[in-house]
């Protein structure tokens, strides 16, 4: 549990223990300087066609700013018909290439790869990375003692050595992805050319991110600089670089930022992600650079950034790093890094010696409290979200010291189950929605899935780089320093459609009916510990969200305003934070019992099970009718005034229906409660509804006496306490209610999507939830 100190910070609230990119739009867009520039906005894909023979082509997104790379499947008659406008686009027989045969025909609506319905299995391969065969030349710097101050003799050091460089254009030439990814690159550093140096917006006041999206742009922009001098010797591209640079040191045509602590150490992820973008900087144009330049990098950088790294390390009662202090989440990652990046590209010119300095204390502290944000499941503790930010730290600041001193140092070992983070991520998403519980924001565009490419090669789990080089985040120099090219198949062949994260702090299960299928039915369900996520969680066991038929009929309501009056205070029973809609346990898809929130003490149990269903290597699946997955939580603990509560989720009819069964005895009201953007009809023991032209009944079998469905807007109940703040209005939500006196229930909720292809809709017999087993519901 992070405790914060209004001395932390210089702004007028007292903490910052999160980032939230772009929290509020509006405001970022009104200011000019985020890259709307993308001539897309089109309703329909505009499909580009790139000069070259193996039929990559480009979508230009619905949303602004973002690019999927696809490559048609034109000597596939299914996977052409899937997607006729690519084929007609590329106008030539594209087929396999170095059997890299696998690739999404388009994004999506939800912005998610979309693969081709095809059962054409030789399409498909095993998940193969051969490293032995790798098209990377071995790395010549093999130290036979490495430390973090034994740094490789040649430049560039961080993440993207020498031989790497020498090898891409061949790459880039014979391997989709990275010819893609190198198109994606210099189209968006063409765009950022084009504009002004990013100015300087220091938000604290209005959405909290103080510099910290400033940051990350010029972080952005450095590294695709930087590559395109790199790949083209242009000295255009490293001018560009540099009038960057100048301006984030003040040196600039207008002003930028106070004259001291001008990267706001007081949010030190804003100081962390300008040190890391100076020592890319620095580190991939060394050689371009004059010793002017260099020295001018470096003083910016120590002033700005290292010196308050040292301050906050050795004089801690300044609380500038109480991000080192015992936090395993995504700031010790993100802060240790940018740290780090910067230490290693000035070592040996620095000659302040806080380089040095610092290098003999990140690497310790993240070794001891980053790579613990995993717990032993997998599951980022700080929820879904802050895996992104939390990731990225990580794997540029593991990357960068594997490639400067020839070791990881221990970053991708400490935490000996480190490696499960990419089926945390994999696995919460849904075909329509993140599992994304707790804090969420609306989107990023800095922060990548792309850690899941690095993390391929660092754990050999080639599923994770298959599942993230479709995805529309890929095209990012890191990309072609990360993915392996001797990567092949596809990552749906062998994945268990179901995966349980059991670890107790957040226990949670992900079920599927296809990996492939945008139509697909998918549950998320959690209970888990409400402590001990760094104030990122909701009181929310129990928790559920369902997709299917390609609409989100149950999701989360996201996070509140992180500048609300104790938004962040603790989480302890009696925090403000509580008090808000979206954090109470109100404002979850679970059950409410006295009209008041669940106990943060709760330690919640649970079992599980799953028929272990793969889907094989085809896209076109279809389980069998008995495959089913199932989830039982005993949440009486997290409730005051009960007996017993224990709530089961289950996958029916061969994962086509889903069963919410809720077992309890309360010496209180019970109130059961699902958010959904659907239009709603109730009718007794049946509820329909509808969205995106679909439908979902949801039926209360076997019904308590008096208990029938209605609803609400997602708004607080009159008896609650006022927050210090109003809550942010939950627009085009309702909440569909059973609401019943204190008493003994059985509550049997049946989800049955209208498929309409066929499939008969069963009713499943009543199993107490201690008899729920594989088969206790099979309808044979
Ligand atoms: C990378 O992309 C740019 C822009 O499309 C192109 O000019 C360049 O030739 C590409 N690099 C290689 C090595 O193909
Ligand atoms: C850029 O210059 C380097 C060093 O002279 C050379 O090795 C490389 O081939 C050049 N690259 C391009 C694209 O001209
Ligand atoms: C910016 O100007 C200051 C003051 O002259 C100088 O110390 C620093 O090195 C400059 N930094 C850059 C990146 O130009
Ligand atoms: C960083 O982590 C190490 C190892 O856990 C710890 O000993 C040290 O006190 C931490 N540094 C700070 C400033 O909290
Ligand atoms: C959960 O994972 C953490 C590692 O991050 C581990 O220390 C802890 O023991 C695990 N909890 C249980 C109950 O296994
Ligand atoms: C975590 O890693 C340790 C060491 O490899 C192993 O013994 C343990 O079983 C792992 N925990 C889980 C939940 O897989
Ligand atoms: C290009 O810009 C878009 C939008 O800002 C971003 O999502 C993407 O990651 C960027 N790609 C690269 C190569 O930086
Ligand atoms: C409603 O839709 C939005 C946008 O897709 C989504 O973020 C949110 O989770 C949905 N809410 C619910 C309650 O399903
Ligand atoms: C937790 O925060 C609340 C304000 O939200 C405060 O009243 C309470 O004293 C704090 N508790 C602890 C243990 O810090
Ligand atoms: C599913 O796999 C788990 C883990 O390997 C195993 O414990 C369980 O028995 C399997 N269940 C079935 C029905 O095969
Ligand atoms: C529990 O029930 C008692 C008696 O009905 C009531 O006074 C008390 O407020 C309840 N506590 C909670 C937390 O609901
Ligand atoms: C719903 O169907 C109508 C009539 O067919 C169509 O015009 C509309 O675009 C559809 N809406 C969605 C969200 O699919």
């Amino acid at each position: 549990m992070a405790t914060y100190d209004p001395l932390q910070s210089s702004h007028n609230h007292t903490n910052y223990p999160v980032y939230q990119e772009n929290a509020n739009p509006q405001f970022y867009q009104s200011t000019g300087y985020i890259t709307p520039a993308r001539p897309a906005g089109k309703k329909t894909s505009k499909w580009v066609k790139f000069g070259i023979p193996l039929g990559i082509l480009v979508i230009a997104g619905v949303v602004v700013g973002v690019v999927l790379g696809i490559r048609a499947h034109n000597n596939s008659s299914s996977a052409a018909a899937a997607s006729s406008q690519a084929a007609a686009a590329s106008g030539s027989g594209a087929g396999h290439v170095d059997g890299k045969e696998v690739f999404a025909q388009a994004t999506n609506t939800w912005f998610l790869p979309s693969y081709p319905s095809t059962t054409d299995t030789s399409l498909y391969t095993t998940p193969t990375l051969n490293s032995a065969l790798s098209a990377w030349p071995a790395d010549p710097f093999q130290p036979s003692n490495p430390s973090v101050t034994n740094l490789r003799p040649d430049r560039p050091r961080l993440i993207a050595p020498a031989h790497k460089w020498a090898a891409l254009p061949n790459l880039i030439a014979t391997d989709p992805y990275y010819h893609l990814w190198n198109a994606t690159i210099f189209e968006n550093a063409t765009i950022w050319d084009a504009m002004v140096p990013v100015p300087y917006v220091n938000d604290g006041g209005t959405s909290g991110n103080g510099i910290l999206d400033v940051a990350r742009q010029i972080k952005q922009r450095v590294k695709a600089f930087s590559y395109a001098y790199r790949m083209t010797n242009d000295t255009h591209w490293a001018d560009r670089c540099w009038e960057e640079l100048q301006n984030a040191a003040g040196n600039g045509t207008t002003s930028w930022g106070p004259d001291v602590d001008k990267w706001d150490s007081g949010h030190f992820l804003d100081t962390a992600e300008m040190s890391a973008a100076f020592g890319i900087a620095y580190d991939w144009l060394y050689d371009i650079w004059t010793d002017e330049q260099k020295l001018a990098i470096r003083t910016t950088l120590v002033n700005y950034g290292l010196y308050y790294g040292i301050q906050g390390y050795t004089v801690p009662t300044t609380y500038i790093a109480w991000w080192a202090n015992d936090i395993k989440g995504n700031w010790n990652c993100v802060c240790n890094g940018g740290l780090t990046l910067a230490s290693l590209a000035i070592l040996g010119d620095d000659t302040s010696g806080y380089a040095e300095t610092l290098l003999g204390l990140t690497v310790t502290n993240a070794t001891n409290n980053c790579v613990f944000a995993v717990s032993d499941d997998g599951t980022w503790s700080e929820t879904n979200d802050y895996w992104y930010f939390g990731a990225t730290g990580h794997a540029e600041m593991t990357s960068a010291l594997m490639t400067a001193t020839g070791s990881d140092l221990g970053m991708l070992t400490a935490n000996p189950n480190f490696s499960k983070t990419g089926l945390f991520h994999m696995y919460g998403q849904g075909p329509t929605q993140l599992f994304a519980w707790g804090d969420t924001g609306p989107n990023k565009y800095t922060a990548t899935a792309n850690s899941l490419l690095f993390y391929a090669s660092a754990y050999n789990v080639p599923e994770y780089a298959l599942f993230q080089r479709d995805q529309f985040d890929s095209g990012d120099p890191w990309s072609m320093f990360w993915y392996d090219p001797q990567t092949s198949g596809a990552f749906w062949d062998g994945m268990p459609l179901d995966h349980t994260f059991d670890n107790s702090t957040d226990q949670w299960m992900s079920m599927r009916s296809s990996w492939t299928d945008a139509n697909a039915l998918f549950v998320g369900v959690k209970a888990g510990t409400l402590q001990g996520h760094q104030t990122h969680n909701d009181l929310d066991v129990g928790d559920f969200v369902i997709d299917a038929l390609g609409t989100t009929w149950f999701g989360e309501l996201g996070d509140g305003n992180y500048l609300a009056p104790d938004y962040f205070s603790n989480d302890t029973q009696g925090s403000g934070r509580w008090m808000y809609y979206r954090k109470m346990t109100e404002g979850q898809n679970t059950l409410l019992i006295g009209a008041t929130n669940q106990d943060v003490t709760a330690t919640p149990s649970i079992t599980f099970g799953t028929t272990n269903d793969t889907q094989g290597s085809s896209t076109v699946y279809t389980p069998d009718g008995d495959s089913t997955a199932y989830f039982v939580a005993d949440m009486t603990s997290a409730y005051f005034n009960v007996t017993s509560v224990k709530r089961g989720i289950r996958l029916l009819n061969g994962r086509k229906q889903v069963l919410l069964q809720d077992e309890v005895t309360a010496g209180a009201s019970v109130q059961w409660r699902a958010h959904t953007n659907a239009t709603v009809s109730t009718s007794g023991t049946t509820a329909t509804l509808t969205r995106n032209n679909q439908t979902m009944t949801v039926s209360l079998l076997n019904a308590p006496n008096g208990a029938t469905f209605s609803t609400s807007d997602a708004v607080r109940l009159p008896t609650d306490v006022t927050p210090p703040e109003p809550d942010q209005p939950n627009t085009g939500v309702t909440v569909l209610l059973i609401t019943l006196p204190a008493g003994t229930y059985t509550l049997e909720v049946l989800f049955t999507p209208e498929w309409n292809d066929g499939t008969t809709a069963v009713t499943p017999p009543s199993v107490a939830l201690d008899s729920w087993s594989l088969t206790s519901h099979n309808s044979s």
